[in-house]
């Protein structure tokens, strides 16, 4: 296996892989209330298609898969898809991003499908204001999978969209989860892609005015070292058995140190969060290119890889950012 490097000399080696773009919540800071045109069944990569595109990009130096939708839970045939990743040699990791309304019965199967960890979105801890956000009754359900994921000892992070106006009441009460449980909150600054275009912050909560409020409750709160590439800045507060992070998503770029691609489920193949796509994967596979052809294309794509978020955003073809982060998978 050769480790495939980017033209600004960056590891490629973390796929994050959207299959599906349904979903089954509305959260107001994704999708609007009537959800978004969802692509239809035949422009989606099937699940065999996707698989040898894992296998083809791990040959590459891809060694960690991360599964998110929408979400993945909604696409029947996943855990037969699962099984399938499990065999793939080289592939380090497999990790999923889910909403938790649908996983706390299949939390079972997890060790045994390999999935080395679970980022699971909870905005709130109150069941009127997860309401609110996702305009769906399903809080009960999303709380047995974050029960289930600490009974099998499945490593979990709590996404945290911080919101001004609807949940910066729950910071303090997520954080001190971590006292009881040994689980990372990770508080994510909102970004505008909530497929409507139209965002209008009353007050932002960017990443240093999320820090200033835990440290009113916990004054002790320390810096913890980050790993590679990580998206967060961790921190722990004395005493706590889980850990606490801080996603800059929107004041701050990962680009630095980007080591991730992403396909979107109808099969945009892009090398940046901000690009539309620099070619459709479906198509290629489905003009029946053989591996070596279809390799080809992406190492050369990943030769003329945009530096950072804002040359990827200058050479879009569209203007506004008006996409959901469903069709992305974030
Ligand atoms: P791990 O580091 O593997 O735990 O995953 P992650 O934090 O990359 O993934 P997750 O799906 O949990 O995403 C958490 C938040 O980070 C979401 O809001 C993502 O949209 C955001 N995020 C992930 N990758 C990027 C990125 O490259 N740029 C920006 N700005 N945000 C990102
Ligand atoms: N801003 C920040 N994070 C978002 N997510 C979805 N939409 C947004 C947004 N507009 C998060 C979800 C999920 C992760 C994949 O992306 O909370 O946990
Ligand atoms: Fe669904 Fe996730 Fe979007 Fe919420 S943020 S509507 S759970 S895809």
């Amino acid at each position: 296996m050769n480790q495939v490097i980017d033209n600004h000399g960056r590891p490629i080696s973390y796929l994050r892989l959207a299959v599906t773009d349904r979903c089954n919540l509305r959260c107001f800071y994704c999708m609007p209330e009537e959800g978004i045109k969802y692509v239809p069944k035949p422009h989606l990569l099937t699940w065999e298609e996707m698989e040898r595109i894992i296998r083809l990009l791990v040959s590459m130096g891809v060694d960690k898969v991360r599964l998110t939708g929408g979400e993945p839970f909604v696409r029947r045939g996943i855990m037969e898809f699962l099984e399938e990743l499990n065999t793939i040699e080289g592939l380090r990791q497999i990790n999923i991003t889910t909403n938790g309304v649908l996983t706390a019965p299949l939390i079972p199967e997890f060790q045994r499908l390999g999935i080395k960890s679970v980022n699971l979105s909870l905005d709130t801890l109150d069941r009127q204001r997860f309401f609110d956000i996702t305009r769906r009754d399903e809080f009960q359900k999303v709380w047995q999978t974050f029960e289930a994921l600490q009974e099998h000892n499945i490593p979990t992070k709590l996404n945290t969209v911080v919101m001004s106006g609807k949940n910066t009441d729950d910071i303090i009460p997520m954080a001190d989860l971590t006292r009881t449980h040994n689980v990372s909150v990770r508080f994510i600054e909102e970004m505008p892609f909530n497929g409507d275009g139209a965002h209008e912050y009353q007050e932002f909560w960017n990443y240093r005015k999320i820090l200033e409020e835990l440290k009113k409750t916990y004054p002790g709160i320390y810096k913890l070292p980050d790993p590679p590439a990580s998206t967060s800045y961790n921190y722990q507060i004395p005493g706590h058995k889980g850990t606490v992070g801080i996603i800059a998503a929107f004041s701050r770029t990962f680009c630095g140190t980007c080591n991730r691609l992403r396909i979107t489920p109808q099969g945009q193949f892009k090398t940046c969060l901000y690009d539309e796509g620099v070619f459709n994967i479906k198509d290629l596979l489905r003009q029946g290119l053989n591996d070596d052809t279809v390799k080809q294309r992406i190492f050369e794509v990943l030769q003329h890889r945009a530096k950072d978020g804002f040359e990827a955003e200058a050479r879009r073809t569209v203007g506004e950012v008006s996409e959901s982060m469903s069709t992305i998978g974030g």
